[in-house]
C-alpha cells in the first residue's frame, strides 16, 4: 500500500520528521515532486541530517526514489549522497528516468528574474526550481534519461543552450555573469552532465519510477510518497504566483511517481499540520504576527516597536520554534494556525489523517489563538479564496484557546495522548473536528521519539 504525506500549509510543518517516523515500516520512500528547495532535518540516534534532495528515509537505510515528478540538480544529489557516506550511511537512492534536470543556467535566471519581478517575486529559494519546470513544460527540458545518452544529450544542450544566453542578454537585458560563464556553455555543461550522466549509470540509480514503485506495491510492500513543500505553495492550489513550481498536494503523487489514482487513492493520504503557521516568501497571509522585510508585503521594519505584544510573540514563537530556513537560513514569517486554509489542505488532498507537529513550541503562553474564518468583503468564509488578492483581502477571524504548560514533552511523549496537557488536547480535538479527520501522530519536540503516536497509516 502507499502512505502520502502532504503538508497541509506552506511548507516547514516537519515532514521530515513524519516521514522519518513512518519510514520505519516503509520498503521504500519515494518523493514526487520539487527538488533541492526543499528543506528536511531529521534526527536520528542524536544526529542530525539536513537534506535538500535525498529522500528522507535513507537516512534509515530505505530505498530512496526521486520520482519523475520531480527536477533533480546532480551536484546536489552526489554531494548530499557523499556527504551521507561519509558520516557512515548507505543511501541506496534511485532516480527516475523521466525526471528533469536542474542545470547551472536555471539557478543563474531564478536569481535574475526574482530581481526583475520586484513586487511579483516569490522570494524564491534560488535553486533554480521554476526555470527547470519551466523547461519541463515548453518542452526543451532535459531529462534524467538524456544524462546517460551522450548524443541526447548534446543535441538537446545545443538547442536550449543559446535560448538560455539570449534570454538572459536580451530578454532581461542582463549581462551572463562571468563567476557563471559555464553555465551558458555548451562543451562546458556536455562535460559536467555527462559525467553525472556515466556516475548515474554507473551506480544503476536510474529507473522507471513507476514501473518500480508499482512492482513494490505489487509485492504487498509499504511505499512512502513523500510530498515536499506544502499546499498552499502548490502550483495549482497555493497563493499563486507567490508558490513554487510543482504540485505538494496529494494528486502530486500519482503524476510525479507513476503509480495510478486508483493506487495512490487505496492508500492513506496524511496531512501534516504545525500548531502554527510558518512561511519562508511573499504574499498574503491573513493570521501573520508581526512581520519580516522583504518577505511581508508592505512591511518596513523601521518603524516597529519591537517591544510592541505581536512583534515579541512573533520573536517568541520563531526563536522557540526555530524558525529560520533549513536551507536558505532565513527569518519565517509567523502566525497562528490558520483554519480556512487547513479546509482547504484537506480537501484539496482529501486527507485520511493528520499529523499535528511542534504542539511543544507554543507551551508556556498564556492565551493562543487561530484564524477560524476570514471575513472577506463583509462576509464570513470558512476557506481560502481562489485568487491571491482576495486572500489578501482576508480579514482573520480568531477563536482563543487557554494557553498549556511547558512540561517534559519526552515524558509525555512515553506515556501517551492522555499526558498531554489538557488545553492542547482541547486544541486538537478543535482541529480534528473542524478537518473531520482524525489525529494519527502528534509531534512534542524534533526527535521523532518526541512524537505520541495514536494510529499507524499501514495495514496491520
Ligand atoms: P522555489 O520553490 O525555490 O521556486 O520558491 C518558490 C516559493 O516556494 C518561495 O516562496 C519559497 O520560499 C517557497 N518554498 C520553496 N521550497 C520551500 C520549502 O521547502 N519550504 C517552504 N517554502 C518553500
Amino acid at each position: 500500500m502507499t502512505v502520502t504525506i502532504v503538508g497541509a500549509q506552506l511548507g516547514d510543518e516537519g515532514k521530515g520528521g513524519v516521514v522519518d517516523l513512518y519510514g520505519d515500516a516503509a520498503d521504500v520512500v519515494a518523493r514526487y515532486q520539487g527538488g533541492d528547495n526543499a528543506g528536511h532535518t531529521v534526527v536520528y540516534d542524536d544526529e542530525e541530517y539536513k537534506l535538500s534532495l535525498v529522500p528522507s528515509g535513507a537516512v534509515r537505510g530505505k530505498i530512496g526514489v526521486l520520482g519523475n515528478g520531480c527536477v533533480v540538480n546532480p551536484e546536489t544529489l552526489f554531494d548530499e549522497l557523499d556527504q551521507l557516506r561519509e558520516r557512515g550511511l548507505e543511501p541506496d537512492v534511485r532516480v527516475a528516468a523521466r525526471a528533469h534536470a536542474i542545470l547551472p543556467y536555471h539557478r543563474v535566471i531564478d536569481g535574475i528574474e526574482e530581481d526583475q519581478k520586484a513586487d511579483l517575486a516569490a522570494g524564491t529559494t534560488g535553486r533554480g526550481i521554476g526555470p527547470a519546470y519551466e523547461d519541463k513544460a515548453g518542452r526543451r527540458g532535459i531529462r534524467i534519461g538524456d544524462l546517460t545518452e551522450p548524443d541526447v544529450l548534446r543535441q538537446r544542450l545545443e538547442y536550449v543552450v543559446p535560448q538560455k544566453r539570449a534570454l538572459v542578454t536580451e530578454v532581461f537585458g542582463a549581462a551572463i555573469p562571468t563567476e557563471h560563464a559555464d553555465a551558458f556553455d555548451v562543451d562546458a555543461l556536455f562535460e559536467q552532465y555527462r559525467r553525472y550522466g556515466e556516475r548515474l549509470a554507473d551506480e544503476d540509480m536510474v529507473v522507471d519510477s513507476g514501473t518500480f514503485l508499482q512492482q513494490r506495491v505489487d509485492a504487498d510492500e509499504n511505499v512512502l510518497l513523500e510530498g515536499a513543500q506544502g499546499t498552499s505553495i502548490d502550483i495549482d492550489h497555493g497563493i499563486y504566483p507567490y508558490v513554487t513550481s510543482s504540485n505538494p498536494t496529494a494528486g502530486g503523487a500519482t503524476i510525479g511517481t507513476g503509480l495510478g489514482p486508483t493506487v495512490v487513492g487505496q492508500g492513506e493520504v496524511i496531512g501534516i499540520v504545525k500548531a502554527y503557521l510558518s512561511r519562508v516568501g511573499t504574499g498574503p497571509l491573513p493570521t501573520e504576527l508581526g512581520g519580516v522585510e522583504g518577505q511581508t508585503p508592505g512591511y518596513d521594519s523601521e518603524g516597529v516597536d519591537e517591544d510592541a505584544p505581536e512583534e515579541r510573540l512573533a520573536t517568541y514563537i520563531r526563536d522557540e520554534g526555530g524558525e529560520y530556513g533549513t536551507v536558505t537560513g532565513r527569518p519565517r514569517r509567523v502566525g497562528w494556525l490558520d483554519v480556512p486554509m487547513l479546509r482547504h489542505a484537506a480537501r484539496a488532498s482529501g486527507f485520511t489523517g493528520l499529523a499535528v507537529n511542534h504542539i511543544d513550541v507554543l507551551a508556556g503562553l498564556e492565551e493562543v489563538k487561530v484564524g477560524h474564518s476570514y471575513e472577506f468583503d463583509g462576509e464570513a468564509v470558512e476557506t481560502v479564496p481562489p485568487t491571491t488578492e482576495q486572500w489578501g483581502r482576508c480579514e482573520a477571524t480568531y477563536r482563543s484557546f487557554d494557553g498549556w504548560p511547558e512540561v517534559d514533552w519526552s515524558a509525555v511523549a512515553e506515556s501517551g495522548y492522555e499526558a498531554i496537557p489538557e488545553n492542547a488536547r482541547s486544541y486538537l480535538e478543535y482541529l480534528s473536528a473542524e478537518l473531520d479527520t482524525p489525529i494519527y501522530a502528534i509531534g512534542v519536540g524534533p526527535g521523532r521519539e518526541e512524537t505520541v503516536i495514536l494510529e499507524s497509516p499501514y495495514d496491520d
